[in-house]
């Protein structure tokens, strides 16, 4: 029977000590200069000294022109190693594996963050978020080529400051993802048309990355099992990019879903009733698992340590992702471990006013006042209140940053 305690060991026969997985939340913790900060030194400590196996980091950006969010690390070249020495030090402790994921969020930025958007295609978002989004340029061969190295550099620069592992994030509507889908890449060169196009430009970065940071190194991608829209990503695609990944070598996969045009990653578009377990993945990912000799991790709804076992158990998912549970309480895996919490409850957020809760938005701005609220040495507040985390992060990042914040 597999149990949480039960060590894990990778492809590339690295152990790791337990079956929790700390997912990326993106921090906004960065400087001005978008360098690592003291606060992600202490959240990262506090992760580390909480028990999971594995803790990725928010998403770090490889182009200081192309932000998901203001205050996204970037990292385009040596001159911050020393800060992320740091930072790697504190998250690395107590034989933690602590993993960066790279990221470059091509059109899926809103208005004001960035000059320009690029897209593998110029195709606009669904009519209901295109006033938040710039229309996006279509990439150019080299433009591809340049940010297929930039992956490698961070990698290459993350391995050398100590964090122990890197994750590239092609799910959630972001560069990656947008190249994959049908719906949004509609090119007629090498990168776009069939499955095996699309994927051209995640596994090129893959195999960049791997050149940077050589065989032994865990290389993870963070992988919708579908974005869930007409003529989008498919859960079959899906299954086709796994395949390859595993051919490639890759050490393992997160299974996720959505995007901003339907943000299944943190359950906000799914009804309760159409759940038919806790974890929202997770027959995609036990699907994954027949396929995949890279251990599978789910990530998104767990919350009971009944869900989390019997997911181990059914040999549906190798270890358990966890994101906004780890915001709140920042030492679950140990709690669970040691049996002391059952669950966790982690109800929605609502500030009463409507055409604010409509959006998952507020949901995320409170988990990131959580983030800041460790990262300065208190305690998470499970009472903190909704419209104080508006207040807040209006106060921020302004209007249209917060009415876009996203994942
Ligand atoms: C504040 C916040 C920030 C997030 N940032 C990222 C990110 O940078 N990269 C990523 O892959 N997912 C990000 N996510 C999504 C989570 O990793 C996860 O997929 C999602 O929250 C569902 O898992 P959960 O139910 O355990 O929270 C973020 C989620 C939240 C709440």
């Amino acid at each position: 029977m597999t149990n949480f305690e039960e060590k894990l060991v990778l492809p590339n026969g690295i152990m790791i000590k337990n079956r929790f997985f700390k997912a990326a939340m993106s921090e906004g913790l960065a400087d001005e200069r978008n360098r690592p900060t003291e606060k992600l030194v202490r959240l990262y400590e506090t992760w580390a000294k909480g028990g999971a196996g594995i803790v990725v980091t928010g998403n770090v950006m490889v182009d200081r022109r192309a932000l998901g969010e203001p205050r996204n690390v970037v990292i385009e070249d040596e001159q911050d190693l020393e800060l992320l020495k740091k930072w790697a030090n504190s998250g690395t402790q107590n034989n933690t594996q602590l993993w960066m994921q790279i990221n470059h969020p091509g059109k899926q930025v809103f208005k004001g963050i960035v000059k320009e958007a690029v897209a593998p295609s110029k195709i606009e978002f669904e009519p209901s978020l295109q006033k938040y989004f710039p229309i996006a340029r279509e990439l150019t061969e080299r433009e591809i080529q340049d940010i297929i190295k930039r992956f490698g550099t961070t990698a290459g620069i993350a391995k050398k400051a100590g964090f122990t592992g890197v994750q590239i994030h092609a799910a959630h509507g972001y560069l990656i993802s947008q190249f994959l889908s049908n719906r949004h890449n509609e090119r007629a060169d090498q990168w776009g048309g069939s499955i095996e196009n699309r994927m051209r430009f995640l596994i090129e970065i893959y195999k960049s990355i791997r050149r940077e940071v050589g065989e032994e190194y865990p290389i993870s991608v963070k992988l919708n099992s579908a974005d869930f829209m007409k003529a989008g990503f498919t859960e079959e695609d899906s299954m086709k990019v796994i395949s390859r990944l595993n051919d490639l070598g890759i050490d393992l996969i997160e299974v996720s879903g959505g995007s901003y045009e339907n943000p299944r990653m943190t359950g906000s578009a799914m009804k309760q009733s159409a759940q038919k377990r806790e974890a929202y993945f997770l027959e995609f990912a036990a699907e994954a698992n027949k396929v995949s000799k890279a251990p599978i991790v789910v990530t998104g709804g767990f919350r009971t340590r009944k869900g989390m076992l019997d997911a181990l158990q059914s040999g549906d998912a190798d270890m358990i992702g966890l994101a906004r549970p780890m915001a709140v309480y920042p030492s679950l895996p140990d709690e669970l471990m040691e049996g002391s919490r059952e669950q966790v409850q982690l109800a929605s957020r609502k500030t009463g006013i409507k055409w604010i809760d409509r959006t998952a938005m507020l949901e995320l701005t409170w988990y990131s006042l959580q983030l800041e609220r460790i990262a300065v040495g208190k305690a998470p507040k499970e009472t903190l209140s909704p419209k104080l985390a508006l207040l807040r992060s209006i106060f921020k990042n302004g209007m249209d940053v917060f009415q876009m914040r996203r994942v």
